[in-house]
């Protein structure tokens, strides 16, 4: 994958905290993915990390990137990891949330066109 000129420098070293299937995962391409691994092994900073590379290295706008967890826990902990691979770099995250909290998100935004 090639960085675009737009990529802050600091994101050009993104790669290198990662392991070779790390690295793999964050920069396949569009389409589904799969990561499966075990505890511990590196699944949360793959995504973390793969959230840093589409915002910063593929110049996709956080408005078009959506992360959901399941747990309250699990999404500040991801929001966490990645506001510190973008804050340094002054990219803005995106919606990082859980199911539930992006779900009642868009209801309350757009409940109009349900047409109650
Ligand atoms: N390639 C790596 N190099 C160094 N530390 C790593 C690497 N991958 C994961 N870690 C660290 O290992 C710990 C567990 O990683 P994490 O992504 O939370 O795993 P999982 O989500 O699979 O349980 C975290 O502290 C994380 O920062
Ligand atoms: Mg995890």
């Amino acid at each position: 994958m090639r960085y675009n000129r737009l990529v802050p420098a600091a994101l050009e070293h993104l790669l290198d905290d990662l392991n070779p299937p790390q690295r793999e995962a964050v920069t396949a391409g569009d389409g589904p993915l799969l990561v499966l691994a075990g505890a511990g092994s590196g699944k949360t900073r793959v995504i973390a990390y793969r959230i840093a590379h589409v915002l910063g290295a593929r110049g996709v706008s956080p408005r078009n990137v959506l992360a959901v967890t399941f747990t309250n826990k699990a999404a500040e902990e991801m929001a966490r990891r990645v506001e510190s691979l973008l804050a340094p770099v002054g990219l803005r995250a995106p919606l990082i949330a859980t199911f539930h909290s992006a779900c009642v998100r868009v209801l309350r935004q757009h409940i109009q066109h349900l047409g109650w």
